[in-house]
């Protein structure tokens, strides 16, 4: 019987049509491990749990790209993406998937429950059908101008701009993914969870009872939803890739994926049970289990509005405690794309970077974006690993190890009377484990990771006034009550670091010769590693990350960049033919641009004096979207001078200047490669 904590912890389940990035790690999987292992070295009982979500839309539609089938695909990223989290040390207690028989088995036996118990609502509708393909189309099967925020690429069921969840007939200009056609609407059967009729359960728990202890995103978001008016929303499908609807008269339908997966959770914790010959049930049942499920800021409707609904309407299950979502992590500014390739793929990154995963670990957690969207940079990760864990973490532990080994040959030597500056410093020590609870148990892995940081800060100017290696010279039994300290410091950062930094912890306990403490140990243990211990040698903790390895890094970004720009490249066929004599016609020459100046009130448009040779002339021209006018003075040109002058917004236009457009689809001028060509230089 535990009363004092019993944590089921979640996190998202990846869909198996790609790889994890950086995106997915700050977003949910880095916050998640933390606080699953915070919890497991405090002593609480915790399951942390995830798995793949195998039947997404996107899968079957992969799948048709690559020409194999859906189990080809959720097999090859399953095993990529299990193996990366293993290897990057993300502790799950069980990592499943949807595809698992139990799973199945457990949300088909949910959907018949609440079937049975008269929760949902049937009825007939019209869908989106594609009348080409034959087939109905699922919400990611649909894309079309989002109706609040007119973004053309919105999907079906969602908008990737505004974050507004959609039905796909709300869709302005719809349009079939499949093969291209408008959709038409047909009849058919569906079952609906009545959300309408969960709006004051919602009320009561999450608006009333979470007000203050959720994440101001995640609240505001719910009560827009709720403010907005629940409508019913349809838990089946006609698809051929999903759960087949576990009733009669359901043919050709499947749960929706957003019914099945969040029930995922609950069969990964079955499989782990029988595994572990543990009971699951407390863990999804007790009222003193807290229910923690870490998500992107894409996944609030569906976890906190949705699943709840569906487990309040099953009757017997807790409901979330908290719903921590993050906001989304961009790469060297750019929103990360799986299908655009712009993102640093885990798998890749620990295979470049084979002992490195703290530092990705510990750059994604100091920058995570917890409250409004975030930026990584290559630089940024390369300035917290040089400037912060090499020359404070490491450098912190490289001393104490080193002078120990030195001074006393490893052992931890012996300490007389404690100074106030000892005494100081032990006592702020011993405060940590509080500051870096209060952070973590707010779910602000940031602010945690800092006071981390600070740990090993307090450390190194305690080295850098106490001064050891002077003092070895004139007070031995000084030293030795310094280095004494100083070991206890390292011996807390073991321990303290654990959650953030699991690589590291191990290395640092190695090091140590010693299996680390309890979290609270620290507070209240007088000895943290006690007189005559035998360290062990030293061994870099981290190490430098030299300009090179980041300029690699870049340049794979930038050849992505340029592989996108090609793929998208249209290249316009041949005109048709013309006569040299009318080729003859046009005259073309150099031209150096002497000012520019912005049109008022038009966006596109730049007034330019250029020199043509025969004169100096206005020309307008439609680049102001593309370059400052500061930019481009002094530049050489090329211009079609003999066009017949026309007004653009009443400024005379004489001539145009030549543009095309370089292969990210700037437009840029065509200009002359050659320095000493002049203005008036014929171009033939
Ligand atoms: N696969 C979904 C995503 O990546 C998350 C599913 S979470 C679950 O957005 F609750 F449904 F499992
Ligand atoms: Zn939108």
């Amino acid at each position: 019987m535990s009363t004092k904590g019993r944590y089921t912890i979640t996190a998202a389940l990846p869909y198996t049509n790609g790889p994890i990035h950086i995106g997915h790690l700050a977003g949910v999987y880095v916050p998640a491990d933390i606080y699953s292992r915070y919890l497991r070295i405090t002593g609480k009982d915790v399951i942390f749990i995830c798995g793949s979500d195998e039947h997404g839309a996107a899968i079957p539609m992969r799948a048709k790209k690559e020409g194999v089938s859906p189990q080809v695909i959720i097999d090859k990223y399953h095993a990529i993406i299990k193996k990366s989290f293993e290897d990057f040390g993300i502790s799950f207690d069980n990592y499943s998937r949807t595809s698992a028989p139990i799973h199945h088995e457990t949300a088909s036996e949910f959907f018949k429950k609440l079937y049975e118990d008269d929760k949902f609502i049937e009825e007939t509708s019209e869908q989106l059908y594609d009348p080409e393909a034959n087939q109905f189309l699922a919400d990611r099967f649909v894309t079309g101008t989002c109706p609040k925020c007119g973004n053309e690429e919105a999907y079906g069921d969602q908008c990737e701009n505004c974050g507004s969840s959609l039905n796909a007939t709300d869709l302005i200009n719809p349009k079939s993914t499949i093969s291209g056609a408008e959709p038409i609407t047909k009849q058919t059967k569906h079952w609906f969870l009545p959300l309408d009729q969960y709006e004051s359960f919602l009320r009561e728990w999450v608006l009333e009872g979470h007000k203050k202890d959720w994440k101001t995103n995640v609240y505001g978001q719910i009560k827009s939803w709720v403010d907005d008016g629940l409508r019913p929303r349809a838990v089946t499908r006609d698809l051929d890739w999903g759960i087949p609807v576990p009733v009669e008269g359901a043919e050709g339908k499947v749960l929706y994926v957003w019914f099945d997966a969040p029930i995922g959770y609950i069969s990964s914790t079955k499989e782990w049970a029988e595994r572990e010959g543990k009971d699951w049930e407390p863990y999804w049942k007790d009222s003193n289990t807290k229910l923690v499920h870490f998500i992107g800021k894409d996944n609030i409707v569906f976890h906190c509005i949705i699943f709840p609904s569906m487990l309040k309407a099953e009757g017997s299950y807790i409901l979330p405690e908290n719903v921590p979502a993050n906001e989304f992590l961009n790469l060297e500014g750019n929103k990360l794309s799986t299908s655009k390739n712009w993102a640093v793929w885990l798998h890749e990154y620990l295979e470049e970077f084979p002992d490195k995963q703290d530092v990705l670990r510990y750059a994604l957690t100091a920058n995570a974006p917890e409250t409004k969207d975030n930026d990584f940079t290559w630089k940024d990760y390369q300035a917290r690993n040089n400037n912060e864990l090499v020359a404070i973490f490491g450098n912190f532990i490289n001393r104490v190890v080193v002078l120990t080994n030195k001074y006393y040959d490893g052992v931890v030597p012996t300490p007389s009377t404690f100074s106030e500056i000892d005494e100081q410093t032990l006592t702020e020590l011993k405060a940590y484990p509080a500051v870096i609870s209060s952070s973590i148990e707010r779910y602000r892995f940031r602010e945690a990771s800092q006071e981390l940081l600070n740990v090993a800060r307090l450390g190194n100017k305690y080295l850098a006034d106490e001064e050891p290696w002077k003092t070895i010279k004139t007070d031995e039994k000084r030293t030795e009550t310094v280095m004494y300290v100083a070991l206890q410091i390292a011996s807390a950062l073991a321990t303290l670091s654990e959650p953030f930094l699991p690589f590291t912890s191990t290395k640092l306990k190695s090091i140590l010769g010693h299996s680390g403490l309890k979290w609270e140990e620290i507070a209240i243990k007088d000895i943290l590693l006690p007189e005559g211990h035998q360290i062990g040698k030293g061994e870099l903790l981290f190490s430098k990350i030299e300009d090179a390895e980041i300029q690699h890094q870049l340049d794979k970004l930038e050849a992505t960049k340029k592989a996108n720009a090609a793929e998208n490249k249209v290249i316009e066929p041949q005109k048709e033919a013309t006569t040299f004599e009318d080729f003859t016609k046009l005259d073309i020459r150099i031209g150096t641009i002497i000012e520019a100046e912005k049109m008022p009130k038009a966006k596109k448009l730049l007034v330019l004096k250029v020199d043509t040779g025969i004169n100096t002339r206005t020309i307008v021209s439609g680049i102001a979207e593309y370059f400052t006018p500061e930019e481009i003075i002094g530049k050489k040109v090329t211009v079609l001078v003999n066009l017949a002058p026309r007004k653009l917004r009443g400024v005379e236009s004489e001539g145009m200047i030549l543009m095309t457009e370089n292969p990210e689809g700037k437009i840029v001028f065509l200009n002359p490669d050659e320095d000493n060509v002049n203005p008036g230089a014929i171009v033939s």
